[in-house]
């Protein structure tokens, strides 16, 4: 086995967001994936109109009130097919709280259908953020109860990221 991949693994780590908390999150994991030789590209899904340049897919959200933001779900339905044929690892990013650092958070029942529907390989939540920034009247609400903050792990994140370029470098048969 060899220590690099012959022709470069394109990975499309693309994400909803609302607030711009899981933009870094894809940043993070486009890190990752590029520091163990794949070519990661981190996407806001608005701005993906095409699927098939990629053989692997992340793809995450926020999550507000219980769903995944509109444009990451517009996204499942318009490239539902390309999704599926690819090995695909999903993530949300939501609770406002350590509870996702301490454990497993199972994705919501609507998140899970997406990853029912596209034979995702794996499914994560991560904890969110929520800044005073925010503008929309429910972060307002949020905030004005104190439950503002940022809960992202990053350390739980590029150990997840690098589990996924681990799985794809030995499809290709390339070692650590
Ligand atoms: C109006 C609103 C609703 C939310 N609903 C949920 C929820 O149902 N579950 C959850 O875990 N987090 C929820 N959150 C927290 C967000 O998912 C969290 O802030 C996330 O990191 C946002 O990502 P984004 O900034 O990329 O959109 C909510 C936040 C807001 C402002």
């Amino acid at each position: 086995m060899s220590a690099t991949p012959a022709t470069p693994v394109r990975v499309l780590v693309a994400y909803g967001t609302a607030n711009g908390a899981t933009a870094q999150i894809a940043g993070a994991i486009a890190d990752v994936l590029r520091k163990a030789g794949l070519q990661a590209e981190p996407r806001l899904v608005r701005f993906v109109a095409d699927v098939s340049p990629y053989e692997a897919v992340v793809l995450g959200s926020g999550l507000y009130a219980g769903r995944w933001q509109k444009d990451a779900r517009k996204f499942v339905r318009r490239h539902h097919r390309a999704l599926a044929a690819r090995p695909l690892w999903l993530f949300s990013s939501g609770p406002l709280d350590v509870s996702a650092s301490q454990r497993d958070i199972p994705a919501t029942p609507s998140v899970q259908r997406l990853a029912d529907e596209l034979g995702a390989r794996e499914h994560v939540t991560f904890g969110g953020c929520l800044h005073e920034d925010a503008h929309s009247r429910g972060a307002r609400m949020i905030l004005r109860s104190g439950k503002g903050g940022d809960f992202r792990d990053f350390p739980a994140i590029e150990k997840w990221a690098a589990h996924i370029a681990d799985a794809l470098l030995a499809e290709r048969g390339v070692s650590p």
